[in-house]
């Protein structure tokens, strides 16, 4: 059995009605179309000022038996994952649940030969393969807790993670194939472990390319040896509802990125619930979400959700841009995809290589085209409507984030009104408001603006930051009394659709990633000649936004071309190539409050040029700095 599937506008409303009018009573039938070993006793005990957060308390479950085991009566052939590899000459991979459901135990029971057991943390760096997604059911299978941290992170970024999280095990790939690049993933790992991870015990190496790799008989174990020749039956660890299903690091405005937390039963209910909605899934069509599973648009949406469903999921190794701008277009007609998914960033990218890319596809099968990650601007939300969606196919903005586990504001496919850059109407089981950022009140009525919040839990709401509970508290629960805050500002119009404006904080969104300013500052600080730094974005045509860097440099250094490669590889080293500033300024000063506060303020107004409005600035302590900030642009 499947959740309630939404079939129009009208059903939509009373949908919602019903599940603001009783939480629990909407949220237990929509479990209930699930496999539970035992049903839970009590639907929601919470609070938002610990936090304390429990949904279906008492419930025995394995997500993997709802993912896979349930659908062997009914699809056993039928395509679980459907693998396009980064070379459009070598053949796709069919795996079947059937399929599936044999390679998972096999590496579950190889995960276990290896020591692994329920509650124990196995941190991922792979590339975009069947294995990645293989093996991360298979930690869910037996209790294990995974942490997959993007493959584009540096071996100081994936140090940081696996030892917040004292990971036992890393599974990695020995390269990996991106477009034209070939990636040296294990070495990465292998230098990860010389900066110091104490816990990891064993590096399972996944042979992707099989070209030469160093090798540590005292930790590394091939994947393949282990796994092949498994049992191809795993029993399934017994899980309670409230169990650890993931961690999964994200940057925030303060600090080291944190350890975003899931458990296992509501994170089910939700993403098949939300997936079987916005997508308007029918049972046959194949799906393609374009992100990594290394973000949690890949773990929610090309993973669990689609999986719970009984989905066929696309996973692609490549990138949108090899062999050439057509390929995203290409991979759709070859599938017959009816389910697209990508984020504005790479929209707006094959927008920029011209029309010309989307021509001679056949691209009719596709019902629904989905956008996520960022604010999708207007003239990317028109091109992708016309040249991928032919006019006819609704556009899905869905707005949600790494902590809600789920989409949050969508349309429900065709079902909803769509309006350019408005995500919509809040899913079922959401209570969205806009806070007045001075008041802290509620702002009624519409239209309206403010913080955007959220007054009532949902099923996969995170239930702590790993290892810290009170800084989940601090960052989530106590800006706004009572609620969870997102981080974002938004609009009502005057129909209660929201359009999303963007953080509010010091975090900046690049090309769909999310990045702390502090955290940038930190890795610059760490280049020797560096005294100080302050990070801001600015808008980027492409990228959304940009990173811009205004650096003060101790004296005697040539603050030159050649210091800010140098600042560039710094950051590169430190978090990866995804959080490189596109733009330094050197300087002298930077201007701050009498409180010795940094005014990021006028430095988001000098990078975006717009230096006009910078508003009030004689309550600086050094104020003869913004004509010099102005004067250096670059
Ligand atoms: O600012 C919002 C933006 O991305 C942030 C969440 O980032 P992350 O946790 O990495 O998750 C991204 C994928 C779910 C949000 O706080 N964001 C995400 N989707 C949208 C969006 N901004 C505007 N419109 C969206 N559809």
């Amino acid at each position: 059995m499947l959740p309630t599937q939404i079939t129009s506008f009208e059903h939509y409303q009373s949908e919602y009605a019903r599940s603001v009018n009783d939480p629990e009573g909407f949220w237990a039938k929509q479990a209930s179309t699930f496999n539970w070993r035992k049903k839970w006793d009590h639907v929601l005990e919470w609070n938002f000022e610990e936090p304390n957060i429990k949904w279906f308390q008492g419930g025995k479950l394995n997500i993997t038996e709802n993912c896979l085991d349930r659908h062997l009566a009914t699809r056993s052939q039928q395509t679980a994952l459907l693998f396009e590899p980064n070379a459009p000459g070598d053949p796709a991979r069919h795996i079947s649940y059937r399929e599936l459901y044999e390679e998972v135990c096999k590496t579950g029971n190889a995960l276990r030969e290896l020591g692994i057991g329920k509650g124990d943390r196995v941190c991922f760096y792979m590339p975009m393969v069947p294995e990645l997604a293989i093996s991360v059911l298979a930690c869910a299978r037996i209790g294990a807790i995974h942490s997959v941290v993007f493959a584009g992170f540096s071996a100081q970024a994936l140090a940081d993670r696996v030892n917040d999280a004292d990971c036992k095990m890393i599974i990695c790939s020995d390269y990996n194939k991106r477009g034209n690049k070939n990636i040296g993933v294990k070495e990465i790992v292998d230098e990860a472990l010389a900066i110091g991870c104490p816990s990891v015990q064993t590096v399972l190496v996944h042979r992707n390319t099989g070209e030469e790799i160093a090798w540590d008989e005292s930790y590394d174990v091939w994947y393949h040896e282990k796994v092949d020749g498994q049992a191809a039956e795993c029993p399934a660890e017994e899980m309670d509802a409230e169990d650890v299903l993931f961690i999964l690091y994200t940057s925030g405005s303060t600090g080291k990125p944190k350890g975003v937390v899931h458990t296992c039963g509501g994170y089910m209910v939700y993403t098949a619930y939300s997936f079987l909605n916005v997508f308007q899934y029918q049972p046959g069509d194949v799906y393609w979400c374009t992100a990594d599973i290394g973000w949690i648009t890949g773990h929610s949406y090309i993973v669990y959700g689609p999986l719970l469903c009984g989905a066929t999921s696309l996973m692609f190794e490549g990138v949108p841009t090899y062999p050439d701008a057509g390929r995203f277009w290409e991979v759709c007609a070859k599938h017959k995809v009816n389910q697209f998914y990508t984020a504005p960033t790479a929209i707006r990218a094959l927008m920029a290589q011209g029309d010309e890319f989307t021509e001679g596809y056949d691209l009719s099968h596709l019902k629904v085209i989905g956008s996520v990650g960022e604010p999708i601007n207007e003239e990317a939300w028109e091109w992708y409507k016309k040249h991928i969606g032919k006019d006819t196919v609704p556009v899905v903005d869905t707005w949600w984030q790494t902590e809600t586990g789920g989409m949050m504001i969508s349309g429900m496919g065709g079902h909803s009104p769509q309006k350019p850059t408005f995500a919509g109407y809040p899913l079922p089981g959401i209570q969205p408001c806009l806070v007045d950022k001075n008041t802290m009140q509620e702002e009624e009525g519409n239209p309206a603006a403010g913080l955007l919040a959220i007054k009532f839990p949902w099923p996969s709401i995170l239930r702590t930051t790993w290892g810290d509970h009170l800084r989940c508290k601090h960052t989530y629960f106590s800006t706004i009394p009572g609620m969870y805050f997102t981080g974002d500002g938004a609009r009502r119009d005057a129909d209660g659709m929201y359009r999303i404006i963007g953080r509010v904080d010091d975090v900046v969104n690049v090309s769909g990633h999310r990045l702390g300013t502090a955290e940038v500052e930190n890795a610059i600080d760490e280049h020797p000649q560096v005294v100080e730094s302050a990070v801001v974005g600015y808008p980027h045509d492409i990228k959304g936004q940009g990173i811009y860097a205004y650096v003060i440099v101790g004296a005697g250094a040539g603050a030159d071309d050649a210091l800010r490669a140098e600042i560039v590889a710094t950051v590169r080293q430190e978090i990866g190539p995804i959080a490189k500033p596109d733009k330094i300024q050197f300087v002298s000063a930077l201007p701050k409050t009498r409180s010795g506060k940094i005014m990021r303020r006028i430095l988001r107004k000098i990078a975006a040029g717009e230096q006009d409005s910078l508003g009030d600035v004689s309550t600086l302590l050094n104020p003869e700095v913004v004509e010099e900030l102005i004067l250096g642009r670059v």
